[in-house]
């Protein structure tokens, strides 16, 4: 099974996400946990590029190319490998980013980058993504609130740092994308406690795993 995490910054996904591998664990699924950008070596270089506020105004298709380059070497290197080998991948963001970012709110559209998507990955579509979703202002000052008090490093600020109408836009993008494919993506509130974020994690993937190939929670 696939499973990817998505939202704003802020959003808390990135919190979350151990608690839900916790949890599939602990019901007797072996987990591979990953994130782009960053998966893999070569992708851990690219992300110090793609979210270092020094690295400037990248040009949108430039940066495109980057997290393309990134997921290439992702899922051919890790995330394929892992569920050939019946493992759960849970991953810290996908495609459905770069439709939300690059596509969206950078404003270069989502025929491009599904035809990218076509031109260098196979078909690889998750079974299950979470859209952590939540207002970008309350998103925006805890993410610079993780900055401040060194949760996050300043060195990878660079989205953190632009405007507020941008993160609109991702938003606006990814609720769409949700409603396009409402039996892939959950939306969660993530307006709310982390005890209650996780909460409704559990409630929505505990029916799913009893259906799927991946094996069912003890
Ligand atoms: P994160 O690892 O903290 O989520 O940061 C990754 C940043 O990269 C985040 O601002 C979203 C951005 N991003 C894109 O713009 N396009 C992509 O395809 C991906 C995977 C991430």
């Amino acid at each position: 099974m696939f499973i990817t995490l998505e939202g704003i910054e802020g959003s808390g996904k990135t919190t979350a996400l151990p608690r839900l591998v916790n949890f599939l664990e602990g019901g007797g699924l072996a987990c591979k946990v990953t994130r782009e950008p960053g998966g893999t070596p070569f992708g851990r270089r690219l992300r110090s590029i793609l979210l270092d506020p020094e690295s400037g105004n990248i040009d949108s298709t430039a940066e495109l190319l980057l997290y393309c380059a990134d997921r290439v070497q992702h899922v051919r290197t890790v995330i394929q490998p892992a569920l050939d080998a019946g493992q759960t991948v849970v991953c810290d963001r996908y495609v459905d980013a770069t439709l939300a970012y690059q596509g969206g709110a950078r404003g270069l559209g989502m025929d491009l980058i599904r035809a990218m998507h076509r031109l260098a990955l196979p078909p690889l579509m998750p079974d299950v993504t979470f859209l952590f979703d939540l207002d970008p202002r309350i998103g925006l000052a805890r993410a610079w609130a993780a900055v401040e008090d060194g949760q996050r490093h300043r060195r990878e600020s660079r989205f953190e740092a632009e405007a507020l109408a941008f993160h609109e836009k991702v938003r606006d993008n990814y609720l769409a994308l949700a409603r396009a494919e409402i039996e892939r993506f959950v939306i969660i509130d993530a307006s709310v406690a982390p005890d209650d974020v996780i909460q409704q994690l559990i409630d929505a993937i505990g029916p799913r795993l009893s259906t799927s190939s991946a094996g069912r929670l003890a």
